[in-house]
């Protein structure tokens, strides 16, 4: 057994399941890009300052050049009794370019190295994420686009209720994520400060430059209290609090659309593509992708939970539990990029029943709101011509009509305020052609919204 790089004081040698227990390096090589990038700017301020010759910096970086093409390769050996990354690294250098990378981990500490690496990772996911939005965002957008004319019953309560464009649903959608990637790109802002000198907890007496490495990595600025920057994870919690947002609405998407594959709905199939079949029941298609967005957002939601109480009882400073924080932090981020993957490509290949969907137009009195509208023009008062309305709907109830079936007489024994007008108001095409507010769902808003979008996406 090698000697820990921190072994100095230490007269045993920690015991297997210690060493199993507590390394972490079989899930946090994720982070030996950023744990090299971190180090190259490390190891260049540290020359900058003084700190090392310059043929070490060079020995150095052209060290972690080369493991890193290892690990690329598959080459890395990676060691469990080197506990993590960073050690796993830091070993191999040693052991690659000798005395000179001894140095390297001058005025550094694994505490303020990982949060150095997690932000990077971080910052650089979220950029994928964000991409990934985009993707998801474009095929709404499509869809919106071969459907410009389609309306479809809209739903409060999941009981029929107005008539909506088809292409203004599927722009709420593109609406709620935008706001995600908004909140993304809040979150990469406020976490792009970076820790690296913060070293264990208080900083250190060697003349370092926090201001270099901060601005070689990226960072807007160097976090300004070193307890701090190794201490705190809300970047984390904020990071994963927007996954779970972003999670919701992709499950609440993924629900609509499993709803609408149903036989009872009818409003859409998805190709065989994006289908899977039963192992029993021969006749099955289901939707099981977009069951399955919708199953795991429960454990986006899960990982912001695991981490919530993960740092709740913490005392400052840095604690061995906030290695707990990868694997949640991990997998959030692999879900919601793997939900959006499959949301786009389902989006791609559903097709909506014209025919189908038309047929339930016309059940549910979806054009009440719209007649109640219509005698508030002829001076009736809303709570008046409400009730009014409520009372047609009886009528056309107890004759198994719709509203525009019954006749001016029929409508005029309700109440004498209608005139033959009343019919330009009436059928889902006519109440749809009436919303003119302005985020409605009438035909020249939406159309418009739809333009503005196809702009907006084009242009980035
Ligand atoms: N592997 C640790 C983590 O992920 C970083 C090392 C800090 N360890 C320590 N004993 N101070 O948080």
């Amino acid at each position: 057994v090698q000697k820990k790089l921190w072994g100095g004081r230490f007269e045993q040698s920690v015991t297997p399941a210690v060493e199993k227990f507590s390394e972490s390096v079989s899930f946090d090589r994720k982070l030996y890009k950023h744990d090299i990038q971190g180090s190259r700017a490390h190891a260049t301020m540290l020359a900058q300052q003084g700190l090392i010759s310059m043929e070490d910096m060079e020995n150095i970086i052209s060290g972690l050049n080369e493991i890193e093409r290892r690990i690329e390769s598959g080459e890395f050996l990676w060691r469990t009794d080197r506990e993590d990354v960073h050690m796993n690294i830091e070993a191999e250098l040693i052991d690659l370019v000798g005395d000179p990378a001894k140095k390297l981990h001058t005025a550094r500490s694994r505490n303020d190295q990982v949060a150095t690496d997690v932000r990077l990772w971080c910052r650089d996911s979220m950029d994928k994420i964000i991409h990934k939005i985009m993707d998801f965002q474009v095929a709404l957008i499509k869809l919106a686009d071969s459907y410009k004319d389609l309306i479809i019953p809209g739903y409060t309560h999941l009981q029929r209720a107005q008539p909506l464009l088809l292409p203004h649903l599927l722009l709420a959608y593109v609406e709620q994520l935008e706001r995600d990637i908004g909140r993304l790109k809040d979150c990469q802002q406020r976490m792009n400060y970076c820790p690296l000198g913060s070293c264990a907890l208080a900083g250190t007496g060697l003349p370092i430059d926090r201001f270099a490495t901060a601005s070689a990595l990226g960072f807007i600025e160097p976090l300004r209290n070193s307890v701090d920057a190794v201490s705190d994870r809300d970047f984390l919690l904020e990071f994963l609090s927007v996954n779970s947002i972003l999670a919701v609405h992709l499950s609440r998407i993924a629900e609509e659309w499993v709803l609408w594959a149903s036989e009872e709905f009818g409003f859409l199939t998805p190709s065989d593509a994006v289908s899977t079949g039963s192992s029993i029941m021969p006749q099955k298609k289901n939707p099981d992708p977009m069951e399955l967005v919708r199953g795991k957002s429960a454990r986006v939601i899960g990982n912001l939970t695991t981490l919530l109480v993960l740092c709740k009882g913490l005392p400052h400073a840095y604690n061995r539990d906030l290695q707990e924080d990868k694997e949640p932090l991990f997998d959030s981020t692999e879900t919601v990029i793997a939900m959006l993957e499959v949301s786009t490509e389902f989006a791609y290949n559903i097709s909506f029943n014209e025919e189908r969907i038309a047929k339930s137009l016309t059940a549910g009195h979806l054009d009440a709101t719209t007649m109640a509208d219509y005698l508030v023009y002829k001076g009736v008062p809303f709570r008046t011509s409400h009730e009014i309305v409520g009372k047609s709907v009886a009528l056309a109830l107890s004759k198994g009509c719709q509203l525009s079936e019954l006749s001016i007489a029929e409508l005029r024994s309700v109440n004498p305020a209608f005139d033959e007008d009343v019919y330009k108001y009436l059928g889902v095409q006519n109440a749809v052609g009436w919303f003119r507010s302005f985020g409605s769902t009438g035909k020249a808003c939406v159309m418009e919204e739809l333009r503005l979008w196809k702009d907006k996406v084009v242009r980035r």
